[in-house]
C-alpha cells in the first residue's frame, strides 16, 4: 500500500496569521492546515518514488484539471530535476484532461470529462494521472475505466491528497501525499465554486465562506 503522511483528524493546524494569506481570502478560513513549503517537500519525496518505479519507460503525465494543475507542475519539476541530475533519465511528455464533479461543497453523481476524445492519444503508453484530490474515488473509477478503453501499456495514479471519509468507495491512488481529514479544503488549485485557486497553502474553509461563495 502507498504510503503517505497522515494529517490527524485533531490536527489544529497553523494560525492564519503565521503565514501570508491574500487579504481577499482573509475572512474565509479556518486555519492553514498543510503551508506551502511541506506540500513541496513531500512532492519531491513522491517524485523520487514514482521515478524508481515507472523510470526506464517514457511517461505521459496526465493532468486532471483544474485542481491538478498546481500540483502536476511541480511534480513535473522535481521530475525534471532527477531527469537533469542522475545517469537514468526517463522522457516525459504532458496531456490534460479536464473533469468536474463538485457543485458547493458536495460531490455529485456525475462525473463529467470534458477533453475526452484525445485519451484515445495514450494508447501504448506508460500514463501517469496526476490528480489534486481523491474523496468518494468515483472521478479516478471513471477516469480509470475510460482510459482502459484506450489500451494504455500501463496506468499509474499519484493524488496529492486523499480524504479519510465514510463516503470513500475503497479507491486508493498508487501514490499519496498525505492522507487528510474529513473537511472541505482549498488551496494550492483546490477551489470551492472556482475560488480559492490563487492561495498558495491548503486550508480548511469556513461556513461562512460556504455561504459567502455557494452557487
Ligand atoms: P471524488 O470523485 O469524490 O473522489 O472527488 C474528487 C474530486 O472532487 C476532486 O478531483 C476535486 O476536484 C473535488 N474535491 C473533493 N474534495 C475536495 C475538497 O475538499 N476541496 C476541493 N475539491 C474537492
Ligand atoms: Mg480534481
Amino acid at each position: 500500500m502507498a504510503s503517505f503522511l497522515e494529517i490527524a483528524d485533531d490536527e489544529k493546524g497553523y494560525d492564519l496569521d503565521l503565514f501570508c494569506v491574500p487579504r481577499h481570502y482573509e475572512n474565509d478560513l479556518e486555519k492553514v492546515i498543510i503551508p506551502h513549503g511541506l506540500i513541496m517537500d513531500r512532492t519531491e519525496r513522491l517524485a523520487r518514488d514514482i521515478i524508481q518505479d515507472m523510470g526506464g519507460h517514457h511517461i505521459v503525465a496526465l493532468c486532471v484539471l483544474k485542481g491538478g494543475y498546481k500540483f502536476f507542475a511541480d511534480l513535473l519539476d522535481y521530475i525534471k530535476a532527477l531527469n537533469q541530475n542522475s545517469d537514468k533519465s526517463v522522457p516525459l511528455t504532458v496531456d490534460f484532461i479536464r473533469v468536474k464533479s463538485y457543485c458547493n461543497d458536495k460531490s455529485t453523481n456525475s462525473v463529467k470529462v470534458i477533453g475526452g476524445d484525445e485519451l484515445s492519444s495514450l494508447s501504448g503508453k506508460n500514463v501517469l494521472i496526476v490528480e489534486d484530490i481523491v474523496e468518494t474515488g468515483r472521478t479516478m473509477q471513471t477516469l480509470l475505466s475510460l482510459l482502459s478503453e484506450c489500451n494504455p501499456k500501463m496506468v499509474k495514479v499519484v493524488s496529492l491528497l486523499v480524504k479519510r471519509t465514510p463516503r470513500s468507495s475503497g479507491y486508493r491512488p498508487d501514490y499519496i501525499g498525505f492522507e487528510v481529514p474529513d473537511s472541505f479544503l482549498v488551496g494550492y488549485a483546490l477551489d470551492y465554486n472556482e475560488y480559492f485557486r490563487d492561495l498558495s497553502h491548503i486550508c480548511i474553509l469556513n461556513d461562512q465562506a460556504k455561504e459567502k461563495y455557494k452557487v
